[in-house]
């Protein structure tokens, strides 16, 4: 089966800064071998990506190392917002973080959510991370600045039911969901183990991931929130939050559209369609994936291109393999291989 190639609007690929978890170029190798040819990539990197000097760099790193397509968020700070708007054009969007997570940046004065309302450019997309209240409280402030908003990894059964509601209302909101609050809940934890587990938002009830299967409608975009860490930070003192999930979205889906919880139609939209739509992507001309969609094995880190080397989903039998990817003409992914050089991906601003 041929499909169009894919957008993951969430990924973090840890550079600058951590690249003993992940960095530009094995990020971006997992992508392909996930049927990902665009990522657009967060920016709670070392330092954050919340000024000129560290967008640029980060920026200049990825243009040398990338091998598909991607766009780099900027990050709101109490103060950035300003001096910021002058990069938005270079950005994928602009990320709030309005509830604690992994990395430094945390906007919890809401004064600050104001001031990058009204300065960030509509023609560029706010993409933040809120958790329940926190998720009511951004809503509002979109209906009041009339300025879309864009909830990110969507886990709770009244965060999903909220933003239905506000959607009915006309208020303009879009949201992700992770495969992981898909596929994954708290039932699952103690064969995970408490470190391997954590993540954020925490994997939430079955009820609530019964509340997101049964509001697909509602779900613009699937996004995997791609964040790993090493299998020593997670088995750990202090583990910290976060699953890799670039490699195991695509197999997670099509075993869900194999078993007729949903469609390869919805897939396609929430992957590819409307994730383009919503960040104003350029089209990849000559680009598709093909898959094989009677293949079924067991999930294993261990024929990941990640850098992190663990996953979630090990050993969960999938039906649906990624066989080859080709990005603008190029064959860059075949048989479990990647055959892009360095650089062959573009930044898509
Ligand atoms: O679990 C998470 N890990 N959630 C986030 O929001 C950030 C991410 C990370 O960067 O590790
Ligand atoms: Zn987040
Ligand atoms: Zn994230």
């Amino acid at each position: 089966m041929k499909l169009p190639g894919l957008t993951d609007i969430h990924v973090h690929l840890r550079e600058p800064g951590a690249t003993h978890k992940e960095d530009f170029a094995t990020g971006t190798a997992a992508a392909l071998a996930g049927g990902v040819t665009t990522v657009l990539a967060m920016p709670n990197t070392q330092p954050p990506l919340v000024d000129r000097a560290a967008f640029e760099r980060a920026k200049r790193v990825a243009e040398e190392k990338a091998y598909c397509d991607y766009g780099l968020y900027l990050g709101a700070t109490l103060a950035n917002a300003p001096a910021i708007q002058a990069l938005a054009p270079q950005a994928a969007g602009l990320k709030l973080y309005l509830n604690a997570t992994y990395g430094p940046l945390l906007l919890d004065d809401m004064s600050a959510w104001t001031t990058h309302l009204e300065h960030w450019p509509r023609s560029r997309p706010i993409v933040a991370h809120a958790e329940g209240k926190t998720v009511a409280a951004l809503l509002f402030f979109a209906a009041l600045y009339n300025r879309p908003v864009h909830i990110c990894h969507v886990s709770r059964r009244e965060e999903i039911l909220l933003i239905k509601a506000a959607k009915e209302k006309g208020y303009p909101v879009t949201c992700e969901v992770t495969p992981h609050h898909l596929f994954l809940s708290t039932a699952d934890i103690p064969a995970l183990g408490a470190g391997r587990a954590e993540v954020r938002p925490r994997l939430a009830s079955p009820e609530d991931v019964q509340a997101l299967w049964k509001n697909l409608e509602v779900i613009d975009c699937f996004a995997t929130d791609h964040a790993p860490h090493t299998l020593a930070e997670k088995d750990g003192e202090n583990p910290p939050s976060g699953f890799p999930g670039l490699e195991t979205a695509l197999p997670l889906l099509l075993t869900a559209a194999h078993e007729g919880r949903l469609t390869v139609e919805d897939i396609v939209q929430r992957m590819h369609t409307n994730p383009r739509r919503i960040f104003g992507l350029p089209e990849q001309p000559e680009t598709w994936v093909e898959v094989d969609v009677e293949d079924e094995y067991p999930v294993r880190a261990s024929a990941t291109h990640s850098k992190c080397r663990w996953t979630p989903f090990e050993g969960r039998r999938v039906r649906g393999r990624v066989a080859r990817v080709v990005l603008r003409g190029r064959e860059v992914y075949r048989a479990g291989r990647v055959l892009a050089s360095p650089g062959f991906g573009k930044n898509i601003r």
